[in-house]
């Protein structure tokens, strides 16, 4: 039998609470529990022997017992509360986040130096009064090749390596566009659309002004040609265009594009089935010491084609060809790109290597527009 004197009560009372408050953690505070209050814990052991006492005794020593465990379990509790409080103060301070740090770097994505050309071009033309408009990348034979005064098996489509898709059910295959001009066969068919186009200002008749950025296939690829590459058509129609207009809309781009007056032009005669005459357009510049400058020296580079649209073209599109005229011109946008910056390999246009574009793209911040500055 255990004691059960107050004196003996005291010094456990005394014991417990010091084990209690001497606890460093969860785990520990839950052993001086056990040991104390659980089931064959000291103070319920004590409890335990209360019912063989006199009823004299258990009048005195019942509430002093009854103190003992309401005392200790109350200091458990009040040290649990002190232990949590603790570690999520030790928390709060491992994990705080210090704002003082320098952030982590992030990667920052760049334009494309083909797209930041095509923007340029397109901020160029705009502001001559050009309208932008665009069409499929998978077009049809009547608006890459027939509509465009390419007769039936002509060598001219062979030239063009194009792109053909199985047959299918309902007529000639398809095929990816070899270049932009069946945006300009669309352009003019939807001159006599009613309603007409909205960008059409006069209704369902032209003029027609219009520069057309887009994709192009062929079937080539090679260190200047890629399967894939831009181009930029234009296409101007009215009662009285002629070529004198071609030259200086040409050579106004070429200057404004180049960031030069100096750029010199020459039109040499071509041809192209949908445009009579045709020429192609070389600019001046400098080979010497390997490194191609432009708007100097005595060589020429040829960087588009251009021509008055073959009669033939405008009546395909039903645009009545004794009342209306005009030019056409198709670039490469690449390849000016290339020109223009300083990339000596075409094929690393489509790299996707992230150096590269590192290098050589452009901030999205700084797009072109003819005001502040194209490029
Ligand atoms: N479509 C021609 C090509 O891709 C370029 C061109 C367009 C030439 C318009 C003349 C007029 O080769």
């Amino acid at each position: 039998m255990t004691d059960l004197s107050p004196a003996a009560l005291e010094q456990l009372e005394a014991d417990a609470l010091l084990l209690v408050a001497n606890t460093a953690d969860a785990t520990a505070l839950e052993a001086a529990r056990v040991a104390l209050l659980g089931k064959q814990g000291r103070i319920s052991a004590l409890l335990g022997q209360m019912g063989g006492l006199s009823i004299e005794d258990r009048k005195t020593v019942g509430p002093r017992l009854n103190g003992l465990r309401d005392a200790v379990s109350g200091a458990i509790a009040a040290r649990k509360a002190a232990l949590d409080s603790a570690a999520l103060d030790a928390r709060l301070a491992a994990e705080r986040v210090d704002l003082t740090l320098p952030a982590p770097p992030r990667r920052k994505g760049s334009v494309h130096p083909t797209m930041q050309a095509m923007d340029e071009m397109v901020a160029i033309f705009a502001e001559m009064g050009f309208s932008v408009a665009e069409g499929p990348d998978i077009e049809d034979d009547f608006h890459n090749f027939t509509a465009l005064n390419f007769p039936p098996r002509h060598p001219a489509r062979e030239m063009h390596d194009t792109f053909f898709f199985k047959a299918g059910p309902y007529g000639a295959p398809k095929l990816l566009r070899t270049h932009t001009s069946p945006v300009q066969v669309r352009a003019m068919q939807r001159t006599n659309e009613k309603p007409p186009a909205p960008w059409i200002a006069t209704g369902c008749e032209p003029p027609i002004r219009i520069v057309v950025p887009g994709r192009t296939y062929r079937m080539d690829s090679d260190a200047t040609h890629t399967p894939m590459f831009h181009q930029i058509e234009g296409l101007v129609i009215d009662k009285a265009i002629h070529m004198g207009h071609l030259k200086w809309t040409l050579e106004t781009f070429v200057a404004r594009y180049f960031e030069t007056d100096a750029v010199t032009a020459r039109f040499r005669p071509h041809h192209f089935p949908f445009t009579e005459p045709s020429a192609e357009m070389d600019i001046g510049c400098d080979r010497s010491g390997g490194e191609l400058k432009i708007g100097q020296g005595s060589d020429w580079l040829e960087i588009l084609g251009c021509g008055m649209v073959h009669p033939n073209v405008l009546t395909n599109c039903g645009i009545d060809a004794e009342v209306y005229q005009g030019f056409a011109f198709g670039l490469g946008v690449d390849r000016l790109a290339m020109l223009k910056y300083g990339i000596p390999d075409l094929r690393d246009m489509f790299a996707s290597d992230t150096r590269w574009l590192a290098h050589y793209g452009f901030s999205a911040f700084a797009a072109p527009n003819p005001a502040s500055g194209l490029s």
